[in-house]
């Protein structure tokens, strides 16, 4: 029998918008969190939010759910920042970028200033890996107490689509996604597997007729499901938000779980300069733990570090 934790608490910077307030319903229903504090500029709509919230948690689990300012940030265990401008349709999450730097040079001093050393950071907020990199550039976290959801959704909508093409569980499927979460992340095929076996041989053995249409096909739907989406119903919000409150989970939680979350790499493959970008990685309370690396193909290899460069660029855009 795992020791129970005293329960967490979880403040949401952004905890009145479309994803904040998913991750905030999400993480009421988890065991492990025992209050979520909403902060957000519309104050009004993050009581309207709390309240609303709480009216779910008698189903569920006793978990306080309230709105609040960036005080309570100060005395969580996890802040997630969800705060900022979202992709409009046709918009890169690149093009978020000045936008939301300038909401984090406003935000992020204000939560990292009285933030207790053994709280854990999580950056939404796209284009999540450069604003990573600049929020913990701002606080004094160490920095695997600072990451960002990175390729988390990208990884699970790799195994999404894997599982529908072969009609399997998606926990059936390895499959990750790394590099920037954005246009230039790289879907790892080199080491997908079905049940285990390598995705090539899974194929071979079960009569895929054409597996290379296959791996177009899925590749295409992974990395523009957001502009999709977006297309049709404005924006994203339950997969992030999913994803948001599984890393959530593995920070809080007794167990560590490999996630691909968004964490300086350097040095890890062909990646020299320092950089927040996703990689496989033992996530557990206190955050990162270890960074994996996984054999890559050499065409993996190149397109990881050309991901990392163009994260790199709009770092250094910013001169952080
Ligand atoms: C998406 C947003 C969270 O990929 O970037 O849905």
């Amino acid at each position: 029998m795992s020791k129970q934790r005293r329960q967490g608490t979880v403040a949401v910077v952004g905890g009145a918008g479309a994803v904040g307030s998913t991750a905030a319903f999400a993480l009421a229903d988890s065991r492990l969190v025992g209050e979520v504090v909403l902060v957000d500029i519309d104050d009004e709509r993050a009581v309207g939010e709390a309240m609303d919230l709480s009216h779910a948690t008698p189903f569920t689990t006793p978990t306080d759910v309230r709105a609040g300012g960036y005080e309570d940030c100060w005395d969580a265990d996890v802040v997630i920042v969800t705060a900022g401008a979202s992709q409009a349709p046709d918009e890169t999450r690149l093009d978020l970028l000045d936008r939301n730097a300038g909401i984090f040079a406003d935000t992020i001093p204000e939560v990292t200033e009285g933030l207790d050393d053994d709280a854990v950071l999580l950056i939404v907020t796209n284009p999540v890996d450069v604003l990573t990199q600049v929020a913990w550039s701002v606080s004094d976290l160490p920095a695997g107490r600072v990451i960002g959801s990175g390729t988390v959704l990208d990884t699970a909508r790799f195994r999404h689509a894997l599982g529908r093409e072969f009609d399997l569980d998606p926990a059936d499927i390895g499959a990750y996604v790394i590099g920037e979460h954005g246009d230039s992340e790289v879907l790892v095929w080199s080491g997908a597997t079905v049940g285990g076996v390598p995705f090539g041989q899974y194929c071979a053995q079960t009569g895929v007729g054409d597996a290379e249409a296959l791996r177009t096909r899925v590749d295409d739907e992974v990395r523009n499901a957001a502009y999709e989406i977006i297309d049709r119903k404005g924006r994203t919000n339950y997969g992030v938000a999913r994803s948001v409150a599984t890393i959530v989970e593995r920070i809080l939680g007794d167990g560590r779980g490999v996630l691909t979350v968004s964490t300086p790499v350097s040095g890890h493959h062909a990646i020299s300069r320092e950089v927040f970008v996703s990689l496989p990685c033992v996530v557990g309370s206190g955050g990162v733990r270890d960074v994996l690396e996984f054999d890559l193909s050499s065409a993996e290899r190149d397109a990881l570090a050309d991901s990392a460069a163009v994260v790199r660029r709009s770092v250094d855009r910013l001169s952080v």
